[in-house]
């Protein structure tokens, strides 16, 4: 008897300690990446884009994603299969997801498969801070401390399809949130760079912004065309 209790007690020992350990390597990131992207820019490639079922989003920027990711540029990705996306758990989440995080992926949907990809490929990969409610509902909340938009438009830079600099449109973000973003441009169906997608950087608590540790690659051309949506 006596030996069967010691036996459980180094057998909680071992799971326990067996837990911190996944725990640990599962924190496999430094920082975040929150992305937003202009669904103009989304919408006028040679690809093009659906609206979604609910229909056409706000001309506003709506979340991409909020992405684990590390100091030297690479980034864990579907780290755990074992907690696939499930709608049910951020029901109380959707409405504004609609608005805040639309799709626009074709063909027209409900906006359930784009969320689930983000879950199953970035947000599975943080859930040692951040369980599945609590990933949408950060990204959400990220997204109402900054309005990029307006911070573009006090600084005059308006979607209406002109060109605007870069360093014009990055100081006006960084005037507006006092941190620095990384601009990521795509080509319009005429082959013309254009203002894409927003990033910013939060902290591997997931509590708020910072500065970006590194920036990803690429680059737009000085001037970048902000289209209309
Ligand atoms: C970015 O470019 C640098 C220099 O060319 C390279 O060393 C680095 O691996 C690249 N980072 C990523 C994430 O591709
Ligand atoms: C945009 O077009 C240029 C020139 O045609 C090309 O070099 C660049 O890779 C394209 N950019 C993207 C993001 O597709």
């Amino acid at each position: 008897m006596k030996m069967q209790s010691n036996n459980v007690l180094l057998l909680i020992k071992l799971l326990t300690l067996n837990s911190l350990l996944v725990l640990s390597a599962s924190q496999d990131f430094d920082f975040f990446y929150f992305v937003q992207q202009w669904p103009g820019s989304y919408c006028d490639t040679k690809q093009g884009c659906c609206y979604p079922s609910t229909g056409k989003p706000e001309s506003d920027f709506g979340i991409h994603g909020l992405w684990p990711n590390r100091n030297d540029g690479s980034y864990p990705s579907n780290c755990d299969s074992s907690s696939p996306f499930d709608a049910s758990k951020i029901s109380d989440l959707t409405n504004q997801m609609r608005s805040d995080w639309p799709t626009l992926s074709c063909p027209s949907n409900n906006g359930l498969t784009f969320w689930g990809h983000e879950w199953d490929k970035h947000g599975t990969c943080s859930e040692s801070v951040l369980n599945q409610h609590a990933y949408f509902a950060t990204a959400l909340s990220l997204k109402n401390e900054i309005n990029l938009l307006q911070a573009l438009q006090r600084a005059g830079i308006q979607p209406n399809g002109q060109k605007y600099s870069i360093g014009d449109i990055k100081s006006a973000i960084k005037g507006a949130s006092g941190y620095t973003p990384w601009i990521e441009c795509n080509n319009d169906s005429s082959g013309n760079s254009q203002l894409y997608q927003i990033y910013l950087c939060v902290d591997s608590s997931a509590s708020g912004f910072i500065e970006c540790p590194v920036f990803p690659n690429g680059s737009c051309g000085s001037s970048i065309e902000f289209p209309s949506f």
